[in-house]
C-alpha cells in the first residue's frame, strides 16, 4: 500500500476525499493533518473526528495544524462550507481528540518511518505542507510526491486568475513550488470536469448505505452555492488528486513549470503555468508540476460510488 498522510480543511469535499482513499484499499493512511481553510482550525480536527465516529474508523490519527496562514489573517470560506467549514449533516459529539504533536514534527517523523518514499495529498492550503518542509529541510528527500488540489491554469474561483487553496496561503503555494518535490496539481482546469449532477447526488442517497447517507447529506449543503448561481452540479475538488493516485489514468496530465504568484493585487496565489513564455522552455526551466487538465467523469463517479458503498 502507499503510505500517505492527508492533510486537508476538511471541508465537505475534503471528506469525500478521505472516503474515496480509505474505500479504494490502495493507501497506507498515517495520519489526516488539519489546516485552516474551509473553516477556522477550531473546528476542523472535530469535524474530522465526527466524521471518523460516524463511520467506524478509529486508527488513523488526527492531528491539529498551523493556526494561520504564513501572512494575514484566515479567510475561510464560510459561503461555500458554512461557519464551520462542514456545515450541514448533524453528528454526534465524539469523546477523541487530536493527537497532540507538532504537525511538522509529525509529518516528517511519519515520513522517515515508511518503508517507501511517503506521499503527502494535500487538499487545502499549503501551509503545513510548506512550514514542514522548512522545519525539516531533509522531509524533500523522504516525499515520493504531493499529490494536491489547488491553483489553476487558467481561471481562478476567488480572483479571476486564483483558485481558493493557494489564494488563502500564496506563501505557503510558493515554498511548495520550489521545493524541488514533484507535484501532482489537481486545479480547477480539472475539477470543474469532475462534476457530479444533482440526480447522482440522488443516487447516492439512495443507496442507503453510511456512506451514501454522509455523502448526500454534505452535498446537500455544498451543493447550495452552486445552485444559487443557477449551476445544477457538485464539485467534489479534493478527490480528483485520489482519484489519479487510485488510477493514473482516470485523469490526464502534462508537465510544465509552474509558480505562484505572491503578491499580485488581482492575482493572489495565482498558479502560473507557463504553458507558453519563459518557463516553457523545457531544457532552462525544467517541469516541476504535472498539470491535471482532463478527467474520465464516468470513471471518476464510479469512485465516488465504490466509497459510498464501502462504508455500509
Ligand atoms: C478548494 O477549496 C475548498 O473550498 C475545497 O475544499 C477545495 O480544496 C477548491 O478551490
Ligand atoms: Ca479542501
Amino acid at each position: 500500500k502507499m503510505p500517505v498522510i492527508i492533510d486537508c480543511d476538511p471541508g465537505h469535499d475534503d471528506v469525500g476525499a478521505i472516503m474515496m482513499a480509505i474505500a479504494s484499499g490502495k493507501f497506507d493512511i498515517r495520519g489526516i493533518t488539519c489546516v485552516p481553510g474551509n473553516g477556522l482550525l477550531d473546528y476542523l480536527p472535530d469535524n474530522m473526528l465526527k466524521v471518523f465516529d460516524r463511520l467506524g474508523i478509529t486508527d488513523i490519527p488526527v492531528l491539529r495544524g498551523i493556526a494561520k496562514p504564513f501572512r494575514g489573517p484566515c479567510r475561510p470560506a464560510v459561503s461555500v462550507h458554512g461557519r464551520t467549514g462542514l456545515d450541514g449533516p448533524v453528528f454526534r459529539p465524539t469523546q477523541k481528540a487530536p493527537l497532540d504533536e507538532n504537525v511538522c514534527d509529525f509529518i516528517y517523523r511519519t515520513a522517515c518511518s515508511c518503508d517507501a518514499p511517503m506521499t503527502l495529498i494535500a487538499l487545502g492550503p499549503l501551509t503545513n505542507v510548506a512550514a514542514a518542509l522548512l522545519a525539516h529541510p531533509d522531509l524533500k528527500h523522504k516525499l515520493a510526491r504531493i499529490a494536491l488540489m489547488g491553483g489553476s491554469a487558467a481561471s481562478g474561483n476567488v480572483d479571476p486568475a486564483s483558485e481558493f487553496n493557494f489564494w488563502h496561503d500564496p506563501d505557503a503555494a510558493h515554498i511548495v513550488f520550489q521545493a524541488g518535490v514533484p507535484i501532482l496539481m489537481c486545479g480547477l482546469d480539472v475539477t470543474w470536469k469532475a462534476v457530479l449532477t444533482l440526480e447522482e447526488v440522488e443516487q447516492l442517497r439512495a443507496l442507503g448505505t453510511t456512506g451514501g447517507t454522509l455523502m448526500a447529506e454534505m452535498f446537500d449543503y455544498y451543493k447550495m452555492y452552486r445552485t444559487s448561481e443557477g449551476l445544477g452540479t457538485v464539485l467534489p475538488h479534493d478527490s480528483v488528486p485520489v482519484a489519479w493516485l487510485i488510477d493514473s489514468t482516470i485523469v490526464k496530465t502534462r508537465p510544465y513549470f509552474v509558480e505562484i504568484d505572491v503578491f499580485g493585487q488581482r492575482t493572489r496565489g495565482c498558479s502560473v503555468t507557463h504553458v507558453t513564455g519563459p518557463g516553457s522552455d523545457r531544457q532552462a526551466c525544467p517541469p516541476n508540476t504535472d498539470v491535471a487538465y482532463d478527467c474520465d467523469r464516468r470513471r471518476f463517479v464510479q469512485l465516488v460510488f465504490s466509497a459510498a458503498r464501502y462504508f455500509a
